[in-house]
């Protein structure tokens, strides 16, 4: 029997942050405490620990209120990988899908997608992740707007329809982290986001009418941080590939949105032109 056979899978408590922050070091992702914090309280978070207690892998589902859940942290310690613990944990993740009869949606890492395969979920959009600096770039008095605290609630209410569920509490507590900043455009609906994370800077959710209008929102965005800033974009926005390459950008990792259950995206995603991240879509 594979060591990973005994693992005890329990639900993932807040005292165990630190724990599961070890596995995003050794996994080299972006989430924060913060991030954690989230999806326990909000979603479900499965933790697998060896027979010493250790935590060595994790998962989690995180529902919206359209009829599907996100499906992410999915993380096996690399001690631990290729014995079917990660494929264990995303069964979990399934079963619970069906008990409460969501659709599951999620962004695969290639390592992830060979998991989730097989479990019967099937890719419906690519994604590229793209790495570069922020800042250092001179405003050019772009018709953008920053956000206040006051314009989140009427910002969500794009975002649901763009997105496909409403996502309020997310919105504000990304809002509410330190750093976070968001710009408007000043004459059409379109909005930014850009949080600071672990590694890098996320920027998204990106929502406009046009590529044109997004390109506007995510040169604000990346102007107003210093820094490594990460922002994962559809691929078919090729103006954007484009213009995040003059930017100095490079492409650093695919990712493929896969469902299962339905076989194409929710709301409006000729609208969403940078996702809010992996874990969260
Ligand atoms: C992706 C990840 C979670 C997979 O975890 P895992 O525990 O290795 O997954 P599994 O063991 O269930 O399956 C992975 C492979 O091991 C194989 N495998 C499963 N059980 C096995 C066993 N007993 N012995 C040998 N190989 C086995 C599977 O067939 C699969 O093989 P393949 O890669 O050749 O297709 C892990 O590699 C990881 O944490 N990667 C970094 C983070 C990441 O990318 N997460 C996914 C986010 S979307």
């Amino acid at each position: 029997m594979a060591p990973t056979e005994q693992a005890v899978i329990q639900h993932l408590e807040p005292l165990a942050i630190a724990d599961a922050l070890v596995l995003t070091v050794e996994a080299g992702w972006n989430q924060t405490a913060e991030d954690w914090a989230f999806f326990i309280a909000h979603g479900t978070v499965f933790g697998a620990r060896d027979a010493g207690g250790k935590l060595i892998a994790t998962a989690a589902v995180l529902p919206y209120s359209a009829g599907f859940a996100w499906v992410s942290l999915v993380i096996v310690a690399k001690s631990h990988r290729r014995q079917g613990l990660g494929t264990r944990m995303l069964n979990q993740c399934v079963s619970l899908l069906r008990e409460r009869a969501l659709v599951g949606m999620l962004d695969a890492t290639p390592a992830g997608a060979k998991v989730y395969a097989p479990l019967g979920f099937r890719t419906i959009m690519g994604l590229n992740r793209w790495e570069g600096m922020g800042g250092a770039v001179v405003d050019r008095g772009e018709p953008v707007r920053p956000l206040a605290s006051s314009d989140v609630d009427r910002i969500a209410r794009f975002d649901a329809i763009a997105f496909g569920a409403p996502r309020n509490t997310l919105l504000a507590n990304w809002w509410s982290r330190a750093g976070t900043r968001g710009f408007e455009l000043a004459d059409e609906i379109g909005y930014g986001l850009i949080r600071r994370s672990r590694i890098a800077s996320q920027l998204g959710p990106v929502v406009a009418a046009t590529e044109s209008s997004a390109i506007v929102l995510l040169d604000a965005a990346i102007a107003s941080m210093p820094g490594a800033v990460f922002v994962d974009v559809p691929e078919q926005w090729a103006d954007i590939g484009a213009y995040l390459s003059t930017r100095g950008f490079a492409v650093q990792r695919p990712f493929q949105r896969m469902a299962l259950g339905i076989d194409r995206p929710y709301g409006e995603p000729a609208r969403v032109f940078a996702i809010a991240g992996p874990e969260y879509g």
